[in-house]
């Protein structure tokens, strides 16, 4: 069974109860990660404790009686911090999602990957944008993975040692460049820059409770 449709079994059972369908629906994509927070330590809402809300489909130690085989609700493994914990990764993350339309960015496919440029007027946003890319490489660096619902963005967790990431801060965010030697790799980098983060930044939350499809001509497993 695939997590999507773990995801989709998980919410057929949560239907007789709706406080558990939104989180649900929400964890595979947005906090499917390898690190774990209390259930009701957000501070922002549901949506805040959605984006939350726990590790990946499958993995935790489930939600209690009822719920077997689905994802952690609880306090789990690797709670540690790491370029400021998960919970704040996913702060950061969402407030980009709210604030898309205060966002511009550019792909340029280069030699082995995309260059690419982010970045907003909002000199709040402009910050965001720094955080969650130096946190995202830090998690490529180190093979953590999140958004494992998601089969392009588990395939280039399976490769993240193939993939280089370079930063350059600048005025308003971030001009990035990230490639790889491997040219199946180089398909998921530029997906991931294509289809994932430009949609994000032009559809926002919507987009992000959606998948992303692994590219053309890709043959690895997602
Ligand atoms: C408006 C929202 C978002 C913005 C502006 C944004 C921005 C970026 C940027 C600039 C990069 C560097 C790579 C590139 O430029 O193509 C990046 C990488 C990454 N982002 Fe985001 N992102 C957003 C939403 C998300 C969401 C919703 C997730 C997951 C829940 C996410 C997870 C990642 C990961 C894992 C990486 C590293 C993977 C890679 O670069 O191959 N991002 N993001």
């Amino acid at each position: 069974m695939t997590d999507f449709q773990r995801t989709k079994s998980l919410t057929a059972r949560a239907v007789c109860r709706p406080s558990l369908v939104l989180p649900l629906l929400s964890l595979a994509l947005l906090s499917a990660c390898t690190k774990s927070v209390p259930a009701g330590s957000a501070s922002n809402g549901q949506e805040q404790q959605t984006l939350e809300a726990g590790p990946g489909m499958g993995h935790g130690p489930g939600m209690g009686p009822g719920m077997g085989h689905g994802p952690g609700m609880g306090p789990g493994r690797g709670m540690g911090m790491m370029g400021g914990g998960h919970r704040q990764e996913m702060q950061t993350i969402h407030t980009l999602l709210a604030r898309h339309e205060s966002i511009r960015r550019e792909v340029e496919d280069i030699p082995g990957g995309v260059r690419t440029l982010t970045v907003s007027e909002s000199p709040e946003v402009a910050q965001l944008i720094r955080e969650h890319v130096w946190q995202m490489k830090k998690r490529l660096e180190l093979g953590q993975p999140m958004r494992r619902g998601d089969p392009l963005f588990r395939a280039l967790f399976a490769h993240h040692d193939a993939i280089h990431l370079e930063v350059e801060e600048v005025p308003g965010g971030v001009r990035v460049e990230e490639t790889s030697e491997d040219p199946q790799v180089v398909l998921l980098i530029r997906q991931h820059a294509h289809r994932a983060v430009n949609e994000f930044v032009e559809q926002g939350m919507p987009r992000a409770m959606q998948p992303t499809p692994l590219p053309e001509g890709y043959q690895g497993t997602p």
